[in-house]
């Protein structure tokens, strides 16, 4: 039997849940807070519909416990959260934002106990109307801060260029040199972050195959950067050297292991493994090399904060590079050691996190504001 969500919650790791049900939409909020050592909790908010509201619940605290990851892998003072909008039908138009907007008042009684920004199944759009009711949403530029004007930044652009970085360190790992050049890299999903992502690639050399359950967005995307549509079902056994998983997660399993002809794996899905303790040592006995998905995804957080920190957009993507380097010691070291890079990259953050806690002594954290004004965003 699947868990109860009394179950879910007294089983968790983290720090703590706020459940709201929405009885205007009827649907549920879910807000994780894993872990507030660094800084508030944060992370995207998702909303689609699940089967059951516990999927939902425990969707949440998975992915919380991934950002928790994902900020002391990338060196920022955030703790892990996430939110979940479990919708019980889809919603369109006033019911829409009615819904984020309640939402949005929420997160404005925690006072900053969370902060939101864009994820799977929310848009820019979303995240503008939740800001009508609150501060803590990353990602929502105010009007006239420094005479820029007033928009909503989309991380997706930000996240790809930190999955290229994955790619590169993947088959510098691999053939000795980073160069993408020629080389086949397959992208399960064409969204926010897969489409931008097809374009690097292409820019970049690379033979790009891209797929979708959206066929007529996989055509749109192939053709824009000269690369070619793999169907859904044909995915996990099509032969390539990077496979780039950019859409939902636990893709890595049982099934699909067994029949992947990659010889590597990154990219920007969270949780990418259905079971961490055992698919991550699956893919290795396969001698497929896999960068753990916190490292690879963090620059769409780097470019969200940072911006909001005021740093050029010439010093964030410099930063997101820097993704390439780090996910490449995991891989060596991981090889040294003979563990997966998952959980040689997962205990190396842990043990970073347990430091910093005792360097902090127990001391409370500095308020961090708000953010301060943006600089315009990239022109890609
Ligand atoms: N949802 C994206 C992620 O998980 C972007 C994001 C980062 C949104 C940080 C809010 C806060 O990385």
């Amino acid at each position: 039997m699947s868990p109860t969500m009394h179950e879910l919650v007294r089983d968790w790791d983290g720090l703590s849940v706020v459940l709201k049900h929405d009885r205007e939409s009827a649907s549920w909020f879910f807000i994780a807070l894993h872990d507030g050592t660094l800084g508030p909790p944060t992370g995207g908010c998702r909303m689609r519909v699940y089967a059951r509201p516990e999927d939902g619940l425990l969707d949440c605290m998975r992915l919380a416990r991934g950002m928790t990851l994902k900020f002391v892998g990338a060196g920022l003072a955030f703790g892990g959260g996430k939110s979940v909008i479990a919708l019980s039908r889809e919603l369109a138009g006033t019911e829409r934002t009615g819904t984020f907007l309640r939402f949005g008042r929420l997160l404005e009684a925690l006072r900053g106990a969370y902060w939101t920004g864009e994820d799977l199944g929310t848009t820019p759009e979303d995240m503008a109307t939740i800001a009508r009711a609150t501060r803590y949403v990353h990602g929502v530029r105010e009007e006239g801060g420094g005479g820029a004007p007033a928009g909503v930044v989309d991380p997706g652009p930000y996240t790809a260029r930190g999955v290229v970085a994955g790619i590169r360190a993947c088959v510098a790992h691999l053939f000795g040199t980073a160069d993408l050049a020629g080389r086949t890299v397959l992208v399960q999903g064409v969204g926010d972050v897969g489409n931008p992502l097809s374009r690097l690639l292409g820019e970049a050399g690379a033979r790009v195959m891209v797929s979708d359950l959206d066929q007529d967005r996989a055509h749109e995307v192939a053709s824009s950067v000269g690369g070619t549509v793999v169907p859904p079902q044909e995915v996990y056994r099509t032969e390539c050297d990077i496979f780039a998983p950019c859409a939902v997660g636990a893709v890595l399993n049982r099934e699909t292991i067994p029949r992947l002809r990659c010889r590597g794996i990154a990219g920007s899905a969270n949780n990418q493994f259905e079971d961490e303790s055992a698919d991550p040592e699956r893919l290795r006995a396969r001698e497929i090399v896999h960068a753990p998905d916190f490292l690879v995804s963090a620059g769409g957080a780097m470019g969200l904060i940072h911006l909001s920190q005021g740093l050029s957009v010439e010093e964030i993507y410099r930063r997101i590079n820097g993704i390439q380097a780090s996910v490449l010691e995991v891989l060596v070291a991981a090889e040294e050691e003979e563990q997966p890079p998952h959980q040689v990259a997962e205990a190396r953050v842990l043990a970073t996190l347990r430091e910093l806690e005792k360097a902090r002594g127990g001391r409370p954290l500095a308020d961090q504001g708000s953010p301060a004004p943006w600089p315009p965003p990239p022109a890609d």
